[in-house]
């Protein structure tokens, strides 16, 4: 469990106390869960933001590593790991939670086991990228992701982003 912060506030330490409602796991493309990744992406993505399928599920799906997030048992949000191993890089993509359940902590859970799958993956040293879209900049840098010299530019079908990197 996260430690807690100096100065938290009431509703930062709800959201701590109620760490084990929050289960992350794992998994591959070839698991029956995969659905529930999907099933989350399509709400957020698809649904709220826009995002045209075509762009939304793509090629790397086949191989990625996946993550669900559960709360209390029930399918709250995803993300997916691409890693090179070429390049020793691995990329933190496709982060998201249910408008329901958002300001939980959910995310930070989903960020924190996926920079350690990364970390058994591609060992220490190494980077964690990700193309942040700009109104979650904040969220990232929590994370202790920094900005990447270069310009905001226009992904997702039309969603300003920034690329940000994490050293593992
Ligand atoms: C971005 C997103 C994944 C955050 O998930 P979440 O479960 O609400 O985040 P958490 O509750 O774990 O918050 C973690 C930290 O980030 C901060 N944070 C979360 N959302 C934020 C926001 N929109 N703006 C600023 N800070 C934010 C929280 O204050 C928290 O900080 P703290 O731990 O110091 O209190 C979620 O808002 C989401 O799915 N958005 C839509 C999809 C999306 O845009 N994904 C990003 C694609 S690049």
């Amino acid at each position: 469990m996260q430690s807690s912060k100096a100065g938290q506030d009431e509703s930062s330490a709800a959201a701590a106390s109620n760490d084990e409602n929050i289960q992350v796991r794992s998994l591959t493309a070839a698991e029956t869960d995969i659905e529930k990744c999907y099933a989350m992406r399509n709400q957020v993505f698809i649904q709220e933001q826009n995002v045209p399928i075509e762009i939304e599920m793509d090629s790397y799906d086949e191989t990625a590593l996946h993550i669900l997030a559960t709360y209390q048992g029930q399918p709250c949000g995803a993300a997916r790991l691409v890693v090179s191993e070429d390049t020793k890089t691995g990329k933190i993509g496709r982060v998201c939670v249910l408008n329901s359940h958002r300001r939980k902590g959910i995310g930070r859970k989903i960020m924190e086991h996926s920079i350690q799958e990364l970390r058994r993956i591609l060992g220490t040293g190494n980077k964690a990228q990700l193309g942040a879209q700009t109104h979650a900049l904040k969220f990232y840098e929590s994370m202790g992701f920094g900005l990447v010299p270069g310009e905001e530019y226009m992904a997702a079908g039309g969603v300003p982003h920034r690329d940000m990197e994490l050293t593992l």
